[in-house]
């Protein structure tokens, strides 16, 4: 008796672990919400929803701040939807950086596999927190803090960073504030720099008014 009632035990677990939703591989096509996007019907996915080549090659650095960010996120990577997960491959070249920025929705850890990179971030409290990173390094960037990082040798730098997020975002400081069309007087009176700089810099960036 014990024992027909321990088969039927785990039988319903059998089915009940069946039962569980293994993945939800984004559907590209729905709506991408803050809980992530919609689940793509299991018939129709395939293994390449959770695999990517595209980290395999390096990103053009061929401008304004010499460094290339090319993401695996839910949009490339449609297996990483829903699992709180995702990663970008980072290239560096001599001089390059990527400036000041933050992802509201994501802590970051960094690992240099090439080259050298002096990476930090700023706490709320306004503690900075910085150090220069060689192959095999990790650095950790707290959710939401501002951080950058800066090609700290002669040589292209390649990093990896993983984010606990599907959609980790990005949001660039210097882009918010000086390549849009947020007026001129409003930056000069939010950030006291004088107008020369900030003119400079909105066409430097592409920014206008
Ligand atoms: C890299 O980007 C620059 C500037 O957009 C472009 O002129 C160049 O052709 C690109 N190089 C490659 C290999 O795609």
């Amino acid at each position: 008796m014990i024992h027909i009632l321990l088969i039927v035990c785990s039988l319903f677990t059998f089915s009940a672990n069946a039962a569980v939703q293994d993945f939800c591989v984004a559907d590209l096509k729905g709506p991408d919400t803050p809980a992530g996007y919609t689940c793509k019907p299991a018939a129709k996915v395939t293994v390449d929803d959770f695999v990517s080549t595209g980290l395999r090659f390096a990103g053009n650095t061929s401008n304004i701040i010499k460094a290339a960010v090319t993401p695996a996120f839910a949009e490339q990577l449609p297996g990483v939807n829903g699992l709180g997960i995702s990663i970008a491959r980072l290239d560096l070249s001599p001089g390059g950086v990527v400036p000041m920025h933050t992802h509201p929705s994501g802590s970051e850890l960094l690992l240099v596999t090439q080259g050298f990179i002096t990476a930090g971030f700023i706490s709320s409290a306004n503690t900075v927190y910085v150090k220069t990173l060689k192959k095999g390094d990790l650095m950790v960037f707290p959710e939401g803090l501002l951080h950058f990082q800066v090609n700290a040798g002669g040589v292209t730098a390649v990093a990896f960073a993983s984010f606990s997020s599907a959609t980790p975002g990005l949001q660039i400081l210097d882009f918010a504030l000086f390549a849009n069309d947020l007026p001129s007087k409003l930056v000069e009176a939010t950030t006291f720099l004088d107008d020369a700089t900030v003119k400079k810099l909105k066409a430097v960036l592409g920014g206008t008014g």
